[in-house]
């Protein structure tokens, strides 16, 4: 063993923390203390050492940001706390109403002081530091659970690896938004069309593609920023009672605050602070949406509480949506799966909300008529953050003379058969069903997709491609595809082509579940065809089934038993499930997908003792990733301990208490089967 000299040591911790502090002058705090050649050369310093004494390199070192090994796949994380969204105000009233539902609420005739915060156009991401070092970051994803970005958010330098106080926390967590100045996004975007790539749309969707790169290098060189928001689970420090308080405290633990946060004594002064962030918009360097307004008093915040998705104590004051002046150049007539036929507006592009838009829905039918749409009209459209672009009304002072009004086809585009209009739906139909080509892609795609066939490699475009080419007519004929027909296809390669018949081939072993749903039958989603799998133990009963016995199965009502009926009525359907048998597609396994609850969410496991496969860390990081939480010591409140070899006293401990114990090959199981 190679000892290292303490004077080494010593230089190596001075050099590891004056790069921390230098990093948080320049990426927090912007007020950079050194030269970017100076900050350079201490890097490679340290880069150095690290090098020469590889069992030096700590964990918060400024070198552990520069991104590792790809990941397969992001870890699912579940939110201890879920991560909620904001109610919305559009308009000025609805801020009031919001601050009248505040004072009602508390019932308190003082006044409500409130902070404003900008809504960064960002991601909201949630960060946990155990003793103080970042072991755990995450995505919102559905509120409920995220992915697991760590690796990733590591190589953001506006964030610590390491809380700045020398008593952090046991336990806490920091949320924030994780963006990129517009200054950043422009000068990646430069570098991106160098290289000959699609550069991103807007700061937002730049943010979200490099926090979701499996490979953290690339991360690294992306100029990603995060700002914290809000704490969660906090443990053992003096809590501080306002949002501006608390935003201080996490302000000293080294993350970088929103500077233009600011106070507000009543919801007057929330208006106003709008209004100024309004016009001054275009001036800050980041892109935002809006205003977070929050009840400065925690305790406050408190007693308001949550609603399922948003807090009552926040409202997000939304910035009016952008709008521009597009041409009509055509209107599509898309059909779907079900026949149903959209048209969708052909725009000359604008840049509206973020993001250059070229086409919007039109929604149907009647939605053509209310703007009475000619051909090359000036029109006016609208997009709000993630909004679907919208066509809100036609110039008619604009209007060119002798153009000609936007009608609703009577036959389809695609293959001639009438459109239909059923008088109980605002939709339309194309009623040619499996003789009409778009349906018949749709239907196809709808059979591959994730949750019925997964047919691995059978995009969109190729369906349209053996469509067209009248290689494919139904669903049934996936199971004939060859593989000189597939390779005839351009660009698809022979490895790619085996490759897809190995997918079709494997689709052949489903469940009944997904069977179901992959046929596609109107307003039959997985939840229903799960219902249906779980009442009816085969096909043939499912085709048999009177209304009445559909009808008693809970999540069942009349409009889906009919177009259960319906479809299975039809000759054709009992021709298509016969010929998808004989080709060999079968359920063996259960009827119904697993759905088997792995979390190990309010669970205390406790690690002790050496294990061969895996580090303590790579079995900590699992079973935190599957919810639990890893604690040192063993007590009654214990769920299990993993004892590798050489476990002592907390293996007894746990044998006196009756704790259910795990030895290395059971671990390795029990992380196997979940
Ligand atoms: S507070 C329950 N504060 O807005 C509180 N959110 O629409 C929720 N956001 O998912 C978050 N800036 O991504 C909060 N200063 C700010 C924010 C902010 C941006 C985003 C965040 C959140 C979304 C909610």
């Amino acid at each position: 063993m190679v000892t290292i000299d303490d004077g080494i040591i010593a230089s190596y911790r001075r050099l590891v923390s004056d790069l921390q502090a230098h990093n948080h002058y320049y990426h927090v705090l912007d007020d950079p203390r050194i030269s970017d050649v100076e900050y350079d050369g201490l890097m490679r310093q340290l880069l150095l050492v690290e090098k020469q004494y590889p069992q030096l390199i700590k964990k918060d070192s400024p070198s552990q940001r520069i991104g590792g090994a790809p990941l397969p796949e992001f870890n699912q994380v579940q939110h201890t706390v879920p991560m909620l969204s904001l109610d919305n105000a559009f308009s000025v009233e609805a801020l009031r109403d919001f601050d009248r539902r505040v004072h009602e609420r508390l019932q308190d005739s003082v006044k409500v002081s409130y902070l404003c915060e900008p809504k960064l156009d960002g991601v909201a991401v949630s960060l946990i530091y155990k003793e103080g070092m970042l072991v755990q970051a995450a995505t919102r994803g559905d509120g409920a659970t995220g992915e697991d970005v760590t690796a990733n958010i590591k190589t953001i330098k506006s964030l610590p690896l390491k809380l700045m106080s020398d008593l952090p926390p046991r336990l806490i967590e920091i949320r924030g938004e994780v963006y990129m100045t517009r200054q950043g996004f422009n000068g990646l975007n430069v570098f991106v069309k160098e290289r000959g790539e699609k550069p991103f749309v807007n700061p937002r969707n730049a943010a979200a593609g490099s926090l979701r790169q499996l490979d953290s290098k690339v991360t690294a060189r992306r100029p990603l920023n995060f700002c914290a928001y809000s704490v969660e689970q906090y443990s053992d420090y003096g809590s501080p009672d306002t949002q501006w308080g608390m935003l201080e405290y996490v302000g000293r633990l080294g993350f970088r605050i929103n500077p233009d946060i600011s106070f507000a004594v009543d919801i007057d002064a929330c208006e106003s602070y709008c209004n100024s962030l309004f016009t001054r918009r275009t001036l800050l360097s980041y892109d935002i949406d809006g205003v977070v307004i929050k009840v400065n008093d925690l305790q406050k915040q408190k007693l308001l509480g949550v609603l399922s998705r948003s807090p009552r104590w926040a409202i997000a004051r939304k910035f009016p949506a952008e709008e521009a002046f597009s041409q009509l150049v055509a209107v599509d007539f898309q059909v779907g799966r079900t026949g149903a036929v959209t048209p969708v507006a052909r725009l000359s592009p604008v840049f509206v909300g973020g993001v250059t838009i070229s086409s919007a829905t039109l929604h149907n039918a009647d939605e053509i008529s209310r703007l009475g749409l000619h051909l090359g009209d000036t029109v006016v459209v609208r997009r709000a953050g993630d909004v679907i672009p919208q066509v809100v009304r036609v110039v008619y002072e604009r209007r060119q003379k002798n153009s000609s009004l936007v009608l609703f086809p009577k036959f389809c585009p695609v293959c001639s058969a009438p459109i239909l209009n059923h008088p109980s739906e605002v939709v339309a139909r194309c009623s040619g069903s499996l003789r009409c080509s778009a349906q018949v892609k749709q239907a196809i795609k709808h059979f591959a997709s994730r949750g019925a066939m997964n047919i691995n490699g059978l995009g969109d475009r190729l369906v349209d491609k053996l469509v067209d080419a009248g290689c494919i007519a139904s669903i049934v004929d996936l199971y004939d595809l060859t593989l000189p027909t597939l390779t005839q296809q351009e660009r698809l390669g022979d490895k790619s082509a085996r490759n897809l018949l190995n997918a079709i081939e494997k689709s052949k072993r489903t469940t009944l579940q997904k069977f179901l749903y992959a046929l596609g039958i109107r307003e039959v989603g997985v939840n229903c065809a799960r219902l249906l799998a779980k009442q009816f133990t085969s096909i043939e009963e499912i085709m048999a089934a009177r209304r009445n016995e559909l009808l008693s199965i809970e999540g069942i009502g009349p409009v889906l038993a009919e177009h259960i009926q319906v479809f299975f009525a039809d000759p054709k359907t009992y021709e298509i499930i016969t010929e998808l048998q004989r080709k060999g597609v079968h359920w063996p396994l259960a009827s119904v997908d697993e759905v088997r609850d792995i979390s190990l969410h309010g669970q205390v496991w406790v690690l002790t003792g050496r294990m061969e496969s895996m580090s303590r860390g790579e079995a900590r990081n699992v079973l935190q990733a599957l919810g639990a939480r890893v604690s040192d010591s063993v007590s009654s409140k214990t769920s299990r301990l993993v004892a590798g070899s050489g476990a002592g006293s907390k293996l007894k401990k746990a044998n006196a208490l009756d704790i259910p114990v795990f030895d290395e090959k059971q671990f390795l199981q029990f992380i196997a089967d979940t």
